[in-house]
């Protein structure tokens, strides 16, 4: 019943000529895709991006944006230059940008209630670090990550967020949360959503991200409570990311 949703986070890679290759190669890689299907390029790459993928069933993604609508923020980007840009999802609160650039969860909820104000889909990032999981913390950790992040939408808006469990441990490691573990986890998170916004719980998309690739999507991608992927090393190469986004091939 939920469309699953597999989505390739580039992070500080590809140079828009760079870009344009890698999108045209997956364009036809991934046409008879049964999933939807999104690429979060660096900003410079969103107009060779969104020329390549005008028409195709590949969506456009940042990986951040200000909360603000405008003014003296030197450095940043906002929803309406993200929209005009081609931009309709946008990572929020990736464990990067909380670990490298002071993201807090209050600033990712900032980000949270701009983006769907200006009609983004965010993908908010939740996750525990390895010694978190260690001392037992992950679940009440993920719930306060995603309440917080989520405070202030209506359950109607919440039904169409995308939230994706990053393990922090996992993240460019070649560790991959075991398929139950991800399972589990993402369980919780859909709790925590149902404690709060009810029903919005069983539309709300959950992705898992770290080391995902051809190799293990098929098993993450077979658990019932895991509804797509958020794909750092394996979305930058085409054959790779097209293998992913064909998980039950
Ligand atoms: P890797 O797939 O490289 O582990 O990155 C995951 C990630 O951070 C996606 O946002």
């Amino acid at each position: 019943m939920r469309t699953p949703i597999i989505a390739g986070n580039w992070k500080m890679n590809k140079t828009p000529s760079e870009a344009k290759a890698l999108v045209s190669a997956l364009v036809p890689l991934v046409a008879d895709a049964k999933c939807d299907v999104v690429v979060c390029t660096p900003a410079v790459d969103f107009a060779a991006v969104s020329e390549v993928i005008k028409g195709t069933n590949i969506k456009l993604g940042a990986e951040n944006m200000h909360w603000k609508e405008s003014g003296a923020f030197t450095g940043e980007l906002s929803a309406a230059m993200l929209k005009e840009s081609g931009v309709e999802y946008v990572i929020l609160g990736h464990s990067e940008r909380r670990q490298y650039f002071g993201e807090t969860d209050a600033t990712v909820n900032l980000r949270t209630l701009a983006a769907v104000k200006a009609g983004l889909t965010p993908i908010i990032c939740v996750g525990e670090k390895k010694e978190e999981r260690e001392a037992g913390y992950t679940n009440a950790l993920v719930t306060y990550q995603t309440l917080i992040a989520l405070s202030g939408l209506t359950a109607e808006q919440v039904a169409k967020v995308v939230i994706a469990y990053e393990p922090v441990w996992a993240i460019g490691t070649g560790l991959t949360a075991t398929d139950e573990q991800a399972n589990e986890t993402i369980g919780v998170i859909r709790e925590a959503v149902r404690s709060v916004y009810g029903d919005a719980a069983d539309e709300v998309r959950i992705q898992y991200g770290g080391s995902m690739n051809p190799k293990n999507c098929k098993g993450l991608m077979a658990q019932p409570e895991i509804d797509g992927g958020l794909i750092g090393g394996a979305s930058l190469k085409a054959e790779d990311f097209s293998k992913v986004v064909h998980f039950d091939a």
